[in-house]
C-alpha cells in the first residue's frame, strides 16, 4: 500500500518575543497568573506587514531544503491557518507563487488549533489515492491580528508561527512497521461552537472578528476528545501508548497536556513541550513542536510519534506517523 512518508521540515518565528511581564504592563495581568495557570513564558508576534503567507513561506522553503527538492517538485499544498492573509484566494496560492510551484493544487483548510492535523489527513488522502506524488503540508498562524487585546482571558496565550512538512508516496507493507502515516483521526462537533469562535467573519459583520473563548469549558472538552482521538489511533493501529516514541500534543495549555499525558499513559519525557516559548500558535502549534524536535535529534528515523490538537468548532484529532 502507498503511505505518505515525511521528507523533510521545517519552521519559523518571527523575531519579535513579548514576554509575559511586556503584557503585563500592558493590561491586568501578572507572569506569575499566566505561568501558574498556562506554562506560557512568552510568544512570537508578527511584525507589522509580516503576513501568514511570510511564516508560511519561510517554513516551507525550510522544509523543501531539508527534502532536498524544489518548488516545483511539489504537486500539492494543503495549508492550515484561521488566519489568511485575504478572505481569498487561499494563502496556500501564495506560497505556490513564492516557492515557484506551477503544477498541482494548492488550497487552504480551517479546522482552527486542530487544522494542521486536518490539512496532514487530507494531503495524505490525496497521497494515498494516487492523486498527488509529493506535498507540502503547513500550519501557520498570525493569531495576533485576530486578539481582543484588552481580553486578559485570551490575549495572553496565543502567538504566532508557522510549520510545515513535505510529504512523499513511499510503498508501504500495510503493517505499523511502515514508515509514514500509519493513521489519521478527525472529529468535529457543531454544537459546541460558542464556546471558541470569532466574533466577525465576511459573511456576518464584513470584518475579522475577534477570538472569544469560554477556557474553562474548552478546557473541559480538551481532555476528554483528545484522548478519544488517541485512543482511536492506538485501536487502530494494535498498538499502545508503551509503543509511542514521541508524543507532540496542540500547544495550548501546559495542564492540558499534563492531563492528557497520564491519561493516555505516556510518560513526561516523551512529550513534546515549546508553549514555554511559543504560547499556543493555533495550527502552527503541532508542526512547530513536531520540527523543533526533529531537528533537535529527539525525533529520528524509525520512531513513532503521536500528534494531537483539539481547537474551535470544536474540532479534535489525532495521527500517528513512523518518522
Ligand atoms: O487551542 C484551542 C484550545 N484552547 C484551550 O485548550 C484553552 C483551554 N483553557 C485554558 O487553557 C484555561 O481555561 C485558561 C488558561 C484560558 C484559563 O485558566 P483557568 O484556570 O480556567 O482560569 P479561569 O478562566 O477560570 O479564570 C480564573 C480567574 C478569573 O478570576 P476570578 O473570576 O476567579 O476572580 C479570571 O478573571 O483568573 C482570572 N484571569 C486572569 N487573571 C490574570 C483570567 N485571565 C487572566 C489573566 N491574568 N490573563
Amino acid at each position: 500500500m502507498i503511505r505518505s512518508v515525511v521528507k523533510g521540515w521545517g519552521a519559523y518565528l518571527p523575531q519579535r518575543i513579548v514576554t509575559n511581564a511586556e503584557l503585563a504592563r500592558q493590561i491586568d495581568t501578572s507572569d506569575e497568573w499566566i505561568t501558574a495557570r498556562t506554562g506560557i513564558r512568552e510568544r512570537r508576534i508578527a511584525a507589522e506587514g509580516e503576513f501568514t503567507s511570510d511564516l508560511a513561506t519561510h517554513a516551507a522553503t525550510a522544509a523543501l531544503a531539508k527534502a532536498g527538492i524544489a518548488g516545483d517538485d511539489v504537486d500539492l499544498i494543503v495549508l492550515a491557518t484561521t488566519t489568511p492573509d485575504e478572505t481569498f484566494p487561499a494563502t496556500a496560492t501564495a506560497v505556490q507563487r513564492r516557492i515557484g510551484m506551477t503544477r498541482g493544487a494548492a488550497f487552504d483548510v480551517q479546522a482552527v488549533c486542530s487544522g494542521f492535523l486536518f490539512a496532514l489527513a487530507t494531503a495524505d488522502n490525496f497521497i494515498r489515492l494516487g492523486q498527488a506524488q509529493r506535498a507540502l503540508v503547513i500550519g501557520a498562524e498570525t493569531m495576533s491580528r485576530i486578539l481582543d487585546w484588552e481580553d486578559r482571558g485570551t490575549c495572553v496565550l496565543f502567538g504566532d508561527g508557522a510549520g510545515a512538512v513535505v510529504l512523499e508516496a513511499a510503498q508501504g507493507a500495510g503493517t505499523a512497521d511502515d514508515r509514514g502515516i500509519l493513521s489519521s483521526h478527525l472529529f468535529s462537533d457543531g454544537r459546541l461552537h460558542d464556546l471558541l469562535y470569532v466574533d466577525g467573519g465576511p459573511s456576518t459583520t464584513q470584518t475579522a472578528g475577534h477570538l472569544r473563548m469560554e477556557g474553562r469549558e474548552v478546557f473541559r472538552h480538551a481532555v476528554t476528545n483528545i484522548s478519544a482521538a488517541i485512543e482511536a489511533a492506538h485501536a487502530a493501529n494494535g498498538l499502545s501508548s508503551s509503543a509511542i516514541d514521541w508524543f507532540v500534543p496542540h500547544q495550548a495549555n501546559a495542564r492540558i497536556l499534563d492531563a492528557t499525558a497520564r491519561k493516555v499513559g505516556v510518560p513526561t519525557e516523551r512529550v513534546v513541550l515549546t508553549i514555554d516559548r511559543h504560547g499556543n500558535t493555533s495550527a502552527a502549534s503541532v508542526p512547530l513542536a513536531l520540527v523543533e524536535a526533529a531537528d533537535d535529534g529527539r525525533i529520528k528515523r524509525g520512531d513513532l510519534v503521536l500528534l494531537e490538537a483539539m481547537g474551535g468548532g470544536l474540532t479534535w484529532g489525532s495521527a500517528l506517523i513512523r518518522w
